[in-house]
């Protein structure tokens, strides 16, 4: 019977034959619906908890008669493709209440409405998760001795009208989620009655304008989310009414600008997420009350600038992101007040040379995650992180880059994380390879790999018997032609070209057998000679294994390497003295 789960091989009594089985769990005999499964688990705060899940699908009634009265927590959810059709109303209170019940989870079962009284009597209802769901009001009466809930979460629902005090009854309530609706006004006193509210995300709804009014009873927030609420403005009378905020997050609203004492009271704040908005300026001493922030995001927005003083005071900055802007050049000073705690940075998609990304990165030598996607990289002096040690990840994807910046890299002994896809790298050296290997995670997708057997060879021996196995298998082929968008998983060595083989051809075409001959033999030498040692033991011949090597990219980039450097010392200096 699929429904039924045995937690111990003990007496198992069939109650109705087709429905239901009962299992030998905990003390009593618990029962279960064939839809459905139950089990016990051990939670460190409940003890024995049993839990009844039902998520295949196409629910058209929950089986709530069939369920054991005194389980836990009950999960009633739906594939994205098999919603459920579900109405709720007393069916946990009635006949007799679900006594022990904690937890409450029916999603994406187009519940249309909660109903009266729905939750009466479930004293230790502690979590109510109705995401998903095709809810459009929600009134005060829907939530009635709900006493002790802590959770309530209305997530992707279409809720639009919620009338003043709608939550009063939940007097213990923390957490409220209402993502996704269609929320456009907050009425006076919504909030009435939770003066225990840390958590509220609003994310999502079509909200304009926040109402400070409705603040006035939710003093004891911590973190407020309004991401996509389409908000142009927020009055800071909200501010000095939550001001233990300690996480908010405004991304992608519709902010032009932000007054130069628009954070003033938020004096706890931890996490500040002002991306995708159209910010144009980060003004001096913005966040100078802000003592605490460790996180401070301000990508996609149309900074050109960071004022000298934008980050004055900030000296527990761990995170920053000023990805996709239009910064074009920084101000030494801007960076003063992080020097010593800044972990992250992204300079990401802004039109920034790679010397004024260096002058910054030399004062910030304990920075451990460095975003450089999108940059216009053709390639990055070996010597770049001379002064960054401690480089564990390192983002370099949509650039330009044809090989692979094996020195740069090489330097980097701690790096666990690189991202190098969107690139135009073509193959992939033995040296590279083994570098590769210690690095932990590692994307090398969409570059234009080239699969003939001088470049793609190696990477197959790579693949066959090394950890990068898995990243390798998932690379398609760019060129030649007729292997393009082959995944290297269904390439062998044997269905790739010879190196420079189109070369090879024609002059074979022309010169006819004796040629041709000629080019097989010249084209396993080249095989031999650029499968390596991994391949097989069989090159010994060292000149011209060498002859194949192309130059090392960072060979190349040396001359640019020195001028970078010469451009970077005297700014440093100039710091040094400032900070
Ligand atoms: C609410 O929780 C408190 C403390 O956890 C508990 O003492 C009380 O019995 C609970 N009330 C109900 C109605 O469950
Ligand atoms: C709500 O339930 C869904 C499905 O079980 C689950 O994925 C989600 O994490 C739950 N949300 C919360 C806040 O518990
Ligand atoms: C969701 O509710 C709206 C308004 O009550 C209704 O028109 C719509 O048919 C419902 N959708 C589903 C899938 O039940
Ligand atoms: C920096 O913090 C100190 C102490 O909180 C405060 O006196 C000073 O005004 C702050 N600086 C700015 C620029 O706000
Ligand atoms: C910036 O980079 C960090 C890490 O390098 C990453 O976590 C974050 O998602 C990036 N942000 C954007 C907007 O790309
Ligand atoms: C590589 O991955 C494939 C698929 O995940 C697996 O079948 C194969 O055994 C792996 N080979 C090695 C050498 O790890």
């Amino acid at each position: 019977m699929p429904g039924c789960v045995l937690r111990k091989p003990r007496p198992i009594i069939l109650v109705m034959v087709t429905i239901i089985c009962a299992v030998n769990v905990r003390s009593a005999e618990v029962t279960c619906p064939s839809e459905c499964t139950c089990r016990t688990a051990y939670d460190a705060d409940l003890g024995h908890i049993l839990r009844t899940t039902c998520t295949r699908g196409d629910m058209h009634t929950i089986p709530v008669e069939f369920f054991d009265r005194t389980g836990e927590v009950i999960i009633i959810g739906a594939p994205k493709d098999r919603p459920n059709f579900l109405t709720i109303g007393p069916i946990f209170t009635q006949p007799t209440p679900f006594v022990n019940l904690r937890e409450l989870h029916i999603v994406n079962s187009n519940v249309p409405s909660i109903g009266q009284y729905s939750f009466w009597g479930l004293q230790h209802l502690r979590l109510i998760n109705l995401t998903y769901n095709n809810l459009t009001s929600i009134g005060a009466d829907n939530f009635r001795g709900l006493i002790n809930l802590t959770h309530l979460h209305l997530d992707h629902n279409n809720i639009e009208q919620m009338p003043s005090e709608t939550f009063r009854h939940l007097t213990s309530l923390k957490t409220l989620t209402l993502s996704n609706n269609q929320i456009s006004t907050l009425v006076p006193r919504l909030f009435r009655m939770l003066a225990k509210l840390t958590y509220l995300d609003l994310g999502d709804n079509p909200l304009d304008d926040l109402n400070p009014e409705v603040f006035k009873d939710i003093q004891q927030l911590r973190v407020f989310k309004c991401r996509r609420c389409l908000l142009r403005r927020i009055n800071t009378q909200i501010y000095h009414l939550v001001s233990n905020l300690e996480e908010l997050d405004l991304g992608e609203n519709q902010f032009k600008y932000l007054t130069s004492d628009e954070f003033i009271s938020l004096k706890r704040l931890k996490k500040l997420r002002l991306d995708g908005n159209q910010l144009s300026v980060i003004v001096d001493n913005m966040f100078g009350r802000n003592r605490e922030l460790k996180l401070l995001a301000l990508g996609h927005n149309r900074l050109a600038l960071l004022a000298p003083a934008a980050l004055a005071n900030l000296t527990s900055l761990v995170h920053l992101d000023i990805s996709h802007n239009k910064i074009d050049r920084f101000h030494l000073q801007t960076f003063a007040p992080v020097v010593e705690t800044l972990r992250t940075i992204n300079f990401s998609g802004n039109n920034l040379a790679l010397a004024e990304i260096a002058i910054v990165l030399q004062i910030l030598p304990e920075i451990n995650d460095v975003g450089l996607a999108n940059l216009a990289l053709e390639g990055i002096p070996p010597n770049f992180f001379t002064y960054n040690e401690h480089i564990v990840s390192l983002d370099l994807s949509w650039n330009k880059l044809t090989k692979f910046p094996f020195r740069l890299l090489a330097k980097a002994r701690f790096l666990q994380r690189l991202d190098l896809s969107h690139n135009k790298i073509e193959r992939l050296e033995e040296e590279d390879l083994q570098r590769l290997e210690a690095i932990a995670r590692v994307d090398l997708s969409k570059n234009l790999w080239r699969c003939d057997q001088c470049s793609a060879g190696t990477m197959l021996v790579y693949m066959a018997t090394t950890v990068l196995n898995g990243t390798i298998r998932q690379l398609t082929c760019y060129s030649p032609l007729r292997l393009r968008g082959i995944k290297f998983s269904d390439l062998s060595f044997n269905v790739l070209d010879s190196c420079s083989s189109s070369h090879e051809a024609q002059m074979s075409v022309l010169a006819g057998l004796l040629l041709l001959s000629v080019a097989v033999l010249a084209a396993v030498a080249g095989a031999l000679c650029c499968t390596r040692r991994r391949a097989a033991q069989y090159y010994t011949n060292e000149e011209k294994r060498r002859e194949c090597e192309h130059d090392h990219p960072d060979e190349l980039l040396n001359r640019t390497e020195v001028g970078t450097v010469a451009t970077i010392h005297a700014p440093y200096q100039l710091v040094s003295k400032t900070s």
